[in-house]
């Protein structure tokens, strides 16, 4: 959580941390600030608590002077509550010449707190990254070298941070500092940036580098110098940005979840491109980064949130088309048990992302005990892609929105590739079979399309629910982890209770809840492709209205028999059942999205709640 950028070149540093900001803003909206150094005027520093809106407005009364050396952060809270006073950046030393932000937690900042006021030092906020701030200014006063300064104490810092910092004694000079929380470093010609993503400065640069862990930048604007904490020169290596800056723009839609919705169908095709033929064979060059991908007797998914029910749902491609055992686990929940694997097992990480701190952990943790890492990820120079053995890009494009759309829809497209792709190599279906998949697969983007034209009256249900106090979700096989994600979307988006059951289960308990005006939507399954699970979910829907639910079923094209039993259903194309996964999210997406709409909640941020989750 928290985004951070940095500018050093000829540039308005204004203009460029500004714009970055608003671009990371998904990582956090408690607050936001910008500190500048100015010839004259020194270190200026404005902080505001609100969304980033309330520090642009505040500058446009009271500008700041515009400067070429800059940092600006925007906030989720941690240590301290969301106001002006903890929002970064934190100033340090005697005279307050020094600047800081911080992103991540510094979790012995009690013990260095403690030393700091035994010294006399007066803090003003009740964050951990105050800490950092004045430990930094004090061990300058002494070394009387910033670098060296910075690098005594971020070697003294426990934790998670990604920090950077500015003296008004180095007009030209940016540090930063990076252990267990994103950094990424953008190169211009004569300026360059730092941001927690290549969103940050993917507007002016495409050429980026990222900082790996425990390693210190020293950025001027033609110059990078990157070192271990220990003082070890790093060789930068530099990568070329795929994604367009226009990409990260709302481009004429009312939220950033409105058009990365309607986006689906090209991160379908995009994640597509280049590894399935037209014949529907797949090929994933990405494997050759796993040796020993035959010899795995098992696969262990890991993830958090949306990104877990990605998992869920290539667990049932994967055992289905490759035959190979597959578990998900809650990353949270995998890394703080005992988990057994060895070499033969494959780890399959998913994360937009590519930062969540619990998968992060959990990766390590796997690989500790020996197991193989491959990822999916949607963001190149994430720490996650840096630490696996090999890694699948989906091609989603900038996901701005806090609540995962499309970046769900490519996970669960690059899932189906994994699980054909295993499923050729290990032989467990026929060559025909598997390019008969593989050819469904390829109709995917234009079936998502399809799906986008029809969802008017999902929309007109979403507003007319928008009062509902709670809305149940129901799906078997692949529905059940959808119904999961509806349910996910819902509270998130819309702050009312709901829940997602596998329609199995019902009998188990949750048939309880239902009661007269109940609103339930269905994933039903394919009669075709599930002859024995469609009766069973049929009758799951008689039951529930027999008790007085209001079912919203979605279904296959021409389902006769949904058509009798639900109060309303909303068609997808037929497809493979596994792959019906993809259409069926959609109006999901869609009705929570309308519904917070209705209830005039923010679909792009919602409350308490940060994009990239970079603390445990
Ligand atoms: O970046 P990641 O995919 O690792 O994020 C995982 C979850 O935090 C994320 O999917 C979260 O559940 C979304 N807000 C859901 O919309």
């Amino acid at each position: 959580m928290c985004g951070i950028v940095g500018y050093v070149g000829p540039g308005s540093s204004l203009d460029v941390l500004l714009s970055g900001l608003k671009r990371l803003e998904y990582r956090g909206y408690d607050s936001a600030g910008i500190s500048v150094i100015d010839q004259e005027k020194g270190l200026q520093t404005r902080k505001r608590a609100g969304k980033l809106k309330v520090l642009v407005d505040d500058l446009a009364l009271s500008p700041l002077p515009d400067t070429h050396i800059g940092i600006g952060h925007t906030r989720w809270a941690t240590h301290g509550a969301p106001n002006d006073i903890n929002a970064h950046p934190h100033l340090g030393g005697e005279h307050l010449k020094l600047s800081l932000i911080h992103n991540g937690i510094i979790e012995n900042f009690s013990e260095l707190k403690k030393e700091l006021i035994d010294f006399g030092v007066k803090f003003s906020s009740e964050t951990d990254s105050e800490v950092a701030a004045h430990l930094v200014a004090r061990e300058y006063e002494t070394v009387n070298d910033l670098t060296q300064a910075f690098r005594n104490v971020v070697r003294r810092l426990q934790g998670a941070f990604t920090l950077l910092c500015i003296h008004e004694d180095y007009e030209d000079l940016i540090l930063a500092a990076r252990r267990n929380s994103p950094l990424v470093i953008g190169l211009g010609v004569g300026e360059n940036f730092l941001g927690s993503d290549v969103a940050a400065f993917v507007e002016f640069t495409k050429k980026a580098v990222a900082v790996g862990q425990d390693q210190i930048v020293e950025l001027r604007a033609d110059s990078v110098r990157i070192t271990s904490f220990e003082g070890a020169e790093i060789i930068p290596e530099t990568f070329e940005v795929s994604w367009d800056a226009s990409a990260a723009s709302k481009g004429g839609w009312p939220s950033f979840m409105a058009k990365e919705i309607a986006d689906q169908p090209q991160a379908v095709g995009d994640t597509l491109m280049g590894r399935l033929s037209s014949d529907g064979s797949v090929k994933l060059s990405e494997f050759s980064g796993l040796s020993s991908l035959t010899e795995m007797n098992r696969i262990i998914i890991i993830a958090c949130g949306t990104a877990a029910y990605a998992g869920e749902v290539a667990k049932y491609a994967i055992e289905k088309w490759a035959k190979i055992p597959v578990s998900v686990e809650l990353a949270h929940e995998f890394r703080y048990r005992d988990p057994v694997l060895d070499s033969q097992t494959l780890v399959l990480a998913i994360s937009q992302s590519g930062e969540t701190m619990d998968t992060l952990m959990a990766v390590r943790h796997a690989k500790e005990l020996g197991a193989k890492v491959l990822s999916i990820c949607n963001t190149q120079g994430a720490t996650l892609a840096r630490e696996s053995d090999a890694t699948i890009y989906t091609h989603a494009g900038p996901e701005v929105a806090v609540a995962s759309t499309k970046a769900f829809t490519a996970q669960l497209t690059a899932g189906f590739l994994v699980a054909l792709a295993l499923a050729s190599m290990r032989k467990s279906m026929g060559a025909v079979e598997l390019r008969e998949l593989g050819l469904e697969l390829l109709k995917l983007p234009r079936h998502v399309k399809e799906v986008l034209e029809s969802v008017e009256r999902m929309r007109f249900l979403g507003k007319r629910l928008s009062g509902a106090k709670s809305i149940l979700f129901l799906g078997r096989n692949v529905g059940y982890p959808i119904a999961l994600e509806g349910a996910l979307k819902l509270k998130e988006l819309a702050y009312i209770h709901a829940e997602g059951f596998a329609a199995g289960e019902l009998k188990h308990g949750p048939i309880a809840l239902i009661e007269q005006g109940q609103a339930v939507i269905v994933v039903v399954p394919s009669p075709k492709g599930n002859h024995s699970l469609h009766p069973k979910v049929i009758s799951n829907i008689q039951e529930i209205k027999a008790r007085g639910a209001v079912v919203i079923a979605i279904a296959e094209k021409e389902d006769r028999l949904v058509a009798e039993s639900a109060d309303e259903v909303f068609e997808i194309a037929p497809t493979n059942p596994i792959m019906s996964a993809v259409l069926a999210v959609i109006p999901l997406q869609i009705f929570a999205m309308e519904l917070a709409n209705a209830k005039g909640l923010d679909v792009d941020q919602p409350r308490n709640l940060a994009k990239s989750v970079t603390v445990e």
